[in-house]
């Protein structure tokens, strides 16, 4: 399992590694709980500040405790991490323990009682920012407060699922920054 070296990340740079889509897995606290989720539906909504919105399927145990704390860690994991990952989102912590189940080690959070989880490559703090879609549509839409991410590697092997059990390995780099208006970069 990789070991990596985190260091503060600029949140007007979280797009970076949110915006490809990657399967992330969501950890949060309530009361003495801690928890983990799949998932893969997500999006960016803005820069500064750093907004993210996510679906999460009501029947989750994660539902009410994202809802009720207010706080989550998203977690980016590299696919070395990809049965783990996929274990994660086939059972639910309402029957154990997941960070003892899988062997994941959970990190304090500096800003939110949610665990990081160390195994994980990046890992964004987050509050929520707005719970109006929350009971209608299952979107909570957060505000990363806090980026820790790996010095190295510099292209991580980040995971993006297909559905029918497929996933995509993230590959190589396209630069085509002469294309860009400066105000679409
Ligand atoms: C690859 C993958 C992607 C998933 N994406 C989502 C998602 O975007 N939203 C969601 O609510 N559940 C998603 N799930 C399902 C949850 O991870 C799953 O229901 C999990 O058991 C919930 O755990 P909990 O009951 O402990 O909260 C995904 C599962 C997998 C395997």
């Amino acid at each position: 399992m990789a070991r990596y070296s985190k260091q503060d990340f600029p949140l007007d740079n979280v797009r970076r590694h949110l915006e490809p889509g990657p399967i992330v897995l969501v950890s949060s606290a309530w009361k003495s709980e801690t928890n983990i989720m799949t998932m893969g539906w997500h999006m960016m909504l803005g820069f500064t500040p750093a907004r993210f919105a996510c679906y999460i399927w009501d029947a989750n145990h994660s539902f009410e405790m994202l809802r009720r704390s207010r706080e989550c860690v998203i977690n980016v994991p590299e696919v070395a991490l990809l049965e783990t990952v996929i274990g994660i989102g086939n059972c639910s912590g309402r029957d154990g323990d997941k960070f003892a189940r899988f062997g994941l080690r959970a990190d304090p959070a500096e800003k939110v009682k949610a665990p990081l989880i160390r195994e994980c490559y990046a890992n964004f703090e987050c509050r929520l920012a707005d719970s109006k879609l929350i009971r209608s549509e299952g979107v909570f839409i957060w505000e990363v407060v806090k980026a820790h991410v790996a010095r190295s590697p510099k292209a991580p092997k980040t995971v993006h699922y297909r559905g029918d059990g497929e996933f995509m390995v993230a590959g190589s780099t396209v630069k085509r920054r002469a294309l860009f208006k400066p105000q679409n970069l």
